[in-house]
């Protein structure tokens, strides 16, 4: 009787249980910072990062304006070709790397590796920063158009909140790919270097 209650608590809570290495996000604040056009206006890449991890409200944020739910039926803060939204983001940092999932709002572990290493190819600056974005699509079509459309996002929430970071495709593509396992046909399309402006 026991053991069957338990089996049917862990089966309730099925794809969305959080493991002990998973990180639990605050809930995103879906409003603030600049007024857009003040946003477009201040979007560059910069280069020079403060290695201090982003605050827990900060990357849950960065993360809903890159790719999170904007609405009741599921839909994404970017457009996908037929709404198939048939791109993941990952999260690299120092305690591994993670999975963003939307809907419950975690970032599942993959690794408790730290592959920010495999970031750098040739552009030093890469090792302060204390988060990669990654972009990792199996869409032949359209995977670096809905890219694009993240990495547009998370720019402007950075330059919105006053973050540096720059859009890369500078990596080690098929190491990256097989460190985190990536099935077949998925690829790491593009990456961003995301932190804090260094401190004076
Ligand atoms: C698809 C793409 C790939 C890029 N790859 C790199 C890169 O590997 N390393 C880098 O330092 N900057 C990279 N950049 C940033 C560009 O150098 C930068 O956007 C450009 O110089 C214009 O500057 P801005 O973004 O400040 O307007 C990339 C930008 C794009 C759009």
């Amino acid at each position: 009787m026991k053991k069957g209650f338990i089996a049917g608590i862990v089966m309730m809570l099925g794809a969305t249980a959080v493991q002990a290495e998973d990180i639990a996000l605050v809930a995103p604040q879906m409003s603030g910072g600049k007024p857009l056009m003040d946003a477009i206006k201040a979007r560059r890449s910069m280069r020079v990062f403060d290695e201090k991890m982003l605050e827990p409200q900060v990357l849950s944020d960065l993360l809903w304006s890159t790719w999170g739910i904007s609405s009741d039926r599921g839909m994404r803060v970017v457009p996908t070709a037929r709404n198939q939204q048939d791109i993941d983001l990952y999260v690299l940092q120092k305690s591994g790397v993670y999975l963003y999932e939307a809907k419950a709002n975690v970032l599942k572990q993959v690794t408790d590796k730290d592959l920010r290493e495999l970031m750098v190819k040739g552009q030093d600056f890469v090792r302060k920063a204390p988060i990669h974005l990654l972009f990792v699509t199996k869409n032949k079509r359209y995977g670096e158009f809905h890219a694009g459309s993240m990495y547009q996002n998370a720019g402007l929430y950075c330059a919105s909140v006053g973050l540096n970071c720059v859009v890369r495709a500078m990596y080690e593509k098929e190491e990256l790919g097989k460190a985190l396992q990536l099935g077949d046909g998925a690829e790491v399309v593009m990456s961003m270097a995301i932190g804090y402006p260094k401190a004076k």
